[in-house]
Parts: C-alpha cells; sequence; structure tokens
C-alpha cells in the first residue's frame, strides 16, 4: 500500500477540526499541522482495511481520542474483541491486551503497532511458575490476571481483570483461591472476600511507585480539598488513602459520575489528560507516572501497522484453544451490582 503523503491541508484541517476541539485544552495549535495528517490518514485506512481500533485508556490523547473506535479497561476490550466483525484488529495497548485479541479471534489479523510493547506482571511470572503453585497447593483454583502471557493463562483455571476480579474470586465454589501474578490486585480482593486469597509477588512497575505518603501530602496541600481515586494495582497503603478505588475504566466512571472538584488519579498520567479533555469542570492533579511499554505506542506505529498490516500477533492454534478457556469462563461471569461502585472503607 502507497505511503499517504503526510503534508497539512485545507482537507485535513476541515476533516479533524471536532477532534483538535477536544484536544485543544492539552495540544499547542501549533503541533496540530504534525499530528492531524497521521489521524486522518488511520481513519481512512482503517475504512479501506475493514479494521478497528481498540485503544486502552492509557494510550495518550491523539490516539485516545483520534482514532480510536473503541476505549476502555482490559475488561472493555476483551468484550469487543469478541463482538467486532471487523477483518483487522488494531491493538492500541500493551501484548498481552493484542494476544487476548488473537485468542478471542484466531482467524483475524491481530496487529500491535509496537511488538515490545510488554507489561511488568505479564513478563514476572510463567507457566512452570503456575504448574509450581498447583503442587505446592493442589485442587485451589487458579485466578490469572489478564496481564499475562498465553501460555500462564492456558495453565489458569478462569481470567480476570481489575474491573471484574471480584465477580470472578466471588464466582468459585471454593473457599481458598490463587490470585496471581498481582500480589497488589490479590490483596485488594482479600479485603472484600471472606475467601483466603494466596498470591504471588508480582507487581505493575508503574502501580507499584506511588506511595500513601505521597497522597497524604496531596491532601495535606490542598486542605483534604481533593478526591483520590486509584487503581487496584497499587500497594495497600495508597488503596488505604483512596476514596475509590477501581479499573481504568472504573475511575473514569467515577470522575465523569461524581464531577469532584478535584481530582487524582492513581494510575498511569495519559489517562488524567484523556478524561480532562472530556470533564472540563474539573481540575485534575497529575502525579506523573508513566507505562513505559504502553507508551511505544505511537500514531507513526498506528499508520505504519494499518499500511503493512504488520507487526502481526501470532498464537499457536492448541496454546491458543487451551488459553481462550479461562477467558470464556471470565467473560461468563455475572458482574455482581455492587461491584460497579466498589468504595474502598477508608483506613481513617
Ligand atoms: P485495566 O484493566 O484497569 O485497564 O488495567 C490494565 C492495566 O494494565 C493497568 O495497569
Ligand atoms: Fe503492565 Fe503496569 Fe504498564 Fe499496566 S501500567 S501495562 S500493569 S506495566
Amino acid at each position: 500500500m502507497i505511503r499517504p503523503d503526510l503534508t497539512y491541508t485545507p482537507e485535513i484541517e476541515a476533516a479533524t477540526a471536532d477532534i483538535y476541539d477536544k484536544l485543544e485544552p492539552l495540544m499547542p495549535v501549533l503541533d496540530w499541522p504534525e499530528i492531524a495528517p497521521y489521524i486522518y490518514h488511520i481513519n481512512r485506512l482503517k475504512k479501506e482495511r475493514n479494521a478497528v481500533i481498540l485503544v486502552h485508556n492509557y494510550m495518550t490523547p491523539d490516539i485516545f481520542h483520534g482514532v480510536a473506535d473503541y476505549v476502555g479497561d482490559s475488561l472493555g476490550l476483551a468484550q469487543k474483541a469478541t463482538e467486532t466483525e471487523a477483518d483487522v484488529i488494531v491493538q492500541c495497548g500493551v501484548h498481552f491486551m493484542a494476544e487476548t485479541s488473537k485468542i478471542l479471534n484466531p482467524h483475524k489479523t491481530v496487529l500491535i503497532p509496537d511488538m515490545k510493547a510488554g507489561c511488568s506482571l505479564a513478563s514476572g511470572i510463567t507457566a512452570a511458575d503456575v504448574e509450581m503453585l498447583r503442587q505446592k497447593y493442589p485442587g485451589v483454583p487458579v485466578v490469572t490476571y489478564v496481564n499475562t502471557s498465553a501460555e500462564v493463562k492456558a495453565a489458569s483455571d478462569i481470567c480476570c481483570t481489575s474491573g471484574n476480579a471480584l465477580d470472578v474470586v466471588e464466582s468459585l465454589d471454593s473457599d481458598t483461591v490463587l490470585c496471581i501474578p498481582d500480589q497488589y490486585l490479590a490483596n485488594w480482593i482479600a479485603g472484600q472476600t471472606s475467601k483466603k486469597i494466596l498470591t504471588w509477588a508480582g507487581s505493575c512497575e508503574v502501580h507499584e511507585r506511588f506511595t500513601g505518603e505521597q497522597l497524604r501530602a496531596y491532601r495535606t496541600k490542598y486542605s483534604g480539598d481533593i478526591t483520590i481515586i486509584a487503581h487496584p494495582e497499587c500497594p495497600p497503603d495508597v488503596l488505604a488513602e483512596a476514596d475509590f478505588v477501581g479499573s481504568t475504566s472504573g475511575m473514569i466512571d467515577y470522575a465523569k459520575r461524581e464531577r469532584p472538584k478535584r481530582v487524582l488519579m492513581v494510575t498511569e498520567c495519559s489517562m488524567s489528560d484523556n478524561v480532562a479533555a472530556e470533564v472540563r469542570d474539573v481540575e485534575f492533579i497529575r502525579p506523573c507516572n508513566l507505562c513505559p511499554h504502553m507508551k511505544r505506542i505511537t500514531l507513526p506505529k498506528i499508520l505504519d501497522a494499518l499500511l503493512t498490516l504488520s507487526p502481526a500477533v501470532e498464537v499457536d492454534p492448541e496454546l491458543a484453544a487451551r488459553a481462550r478457556l479461562p477467558i470464556d469462563r471470565m467473560l461468563a461471569v455475572e458482574p455482581r451490582k455492587s461491584s460497579k461502585v466498589s468504595k474502598l472503607a477508608k483506613a481513617s
């Protein structure tokens, strides 16, 4: 396919004007002539390719507001991947998300604009580790966070995301559950269930850097006039300081619904930018922790992926069939109403 001319023309200016209006608080007008042609040609090409662009909440605002067909958390993206009629899925997120889409769509082309977009949780556990845990805790069901490889999923009983982990754990007919590999997500679940939760020493390199002390300093700085919402991958002292804990989409829904005057989203920094573009009456305080893996995905790489239909994610069909079972089991779990707004009991 021919590489498009990336000149900023009056046609491109007109076609992208609505998108710029959204991005205007975040983006200097001088930058737009460089960015708009990418957005324009990606949106044109995705129609030609019958492609759908699934975008995680941590993508930068130009991707999130410019080219997404669907934005969401890991659960939402996996659900969308089961519904799409497109021939090509472009996954703007990290590798485990694209792999999940491929497992759910073995006959579609699934592209990830940068193959190196990994995840510290996914690289922190192997299928052999899961087998070792099964031998150590015979008969205990294994709930595996979707932030894992296909091999680890295939060795598990059921998957979960931060959006449904409690529902998944509660759905199991066992008093003890292995909830791996994120020790902090597991700990957060343990605080909300009567089941005994066993875990693994994995963590997210982005969320583990936040501290309760940091958040208390923000509360002092703003004389308590600040709402803190956090992702469950954060350590317990951080979650203890939060007014609300939820998945990335849960956090966004909370900010849109509750409209706090001032909010601190304790998570990857692009998310505050993405919500701030839409929710202009809320002041966002941004302690910035970037996910280096998510930030590998850029507009030029998305354009390249659509032009070349690569890099494509491949999963061995036999492995994909085994990894699909725990994902399908997860997708079949009915969400309990209370889990939609899981407010953490404050420590003080
Ligand atoms: P969500 O499923 O909440 O979007 O989380 C995915 C993730 O990688 C957070 O770091
Ligand atoms: Fe993985 Fe953390 Fe990045 Fe999410 S933010 S993709 S859990 S490293």
